[in-house]
């Protein structure tokens, strides 16, 4: 007799949910240092919730052919007149592209290719982005809503965070005049 079994994650379209299901949680205290200098933080703001990133991860990390599945949830907010943000990354295996897409909320998705150049691409809900090999990502909140977008990347992708941490994006996006801009150093 062949079986058909219950899938043991559930994913709603809005949320992940099941046994294996991981989350992480980013508050901003823990990432002030992706903000731009010279901005204090009160504590109640480091204690804030900046980000949680729900993973569905199957095969270990470093498994060739396999993929994981995340959603992330950014919350709203600003540290100055920069929009909460995630960490952002290139990957460790240069040439493992990735699938973002926006669920709720609206926001920007920051890409940055191996030559500092800077391009964004507006998120919304049904917003679908690929995002190449060798391109560092990261997503800012540019609504006053929660910015829910789910990801799909190859297991043995990696992630490279500490580029970002010594050399920074090309250009922050900040609120200028009420809008989104990027604004070089
Ligand atoms: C995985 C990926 C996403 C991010 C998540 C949090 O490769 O790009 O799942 O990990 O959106 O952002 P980071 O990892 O930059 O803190
Ligand atoms: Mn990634």
């Amino acid at each position: 007799m062949k079986e058909i079994i219950m899938p043991a994650q559930i994913f709603s379209g809005k949320t992940l949910a099941g046994e294996q299901i991981g989350h992480t949680i980013r508050t901003v205290g823990q990432i002030r240092d992706i903000f731009a200098e010279g901005v204090t933080l009160s504590e109640s703001q480091a204690r804030e919730t900046a980000y949680v990133v729900s993973s569905y991860l199957p095969v270990d990390e470093g498994t060739a052919g396999g993929l994981f599945f995340g959603i992330t949830e950014l919350y709203p907010g600003k540290v100055g007149s920069e929009y909460y943000m995630t960490k952002g990354h290139f990957h460790s295996r240069k040439d493992t592209a990735e699938f973002y897409w926006g669920i709720e909320g609206e926001g920007v998705l920051i890409l940055m290719d191996a030559e500092r150049r800077i391009w964004g691409e507006r998120m919304f809900p049904g917003s679908l982005h690929y995002i190449p090999g060798n391109v560092a990502h990261r997503v800012a909140n540019t609504g006053n809503t929660i910015l829910s977008f789910g990801a799909c990347w190859p297991s043995d992708a990696g992630h490279d965070y500490g580029s970002i941490e010594q050399a920074g994006f090309a250009a922050r996006l900040k609120e200028v005049d009420g809008h989104p801009t990027f604004v070089t150093p």
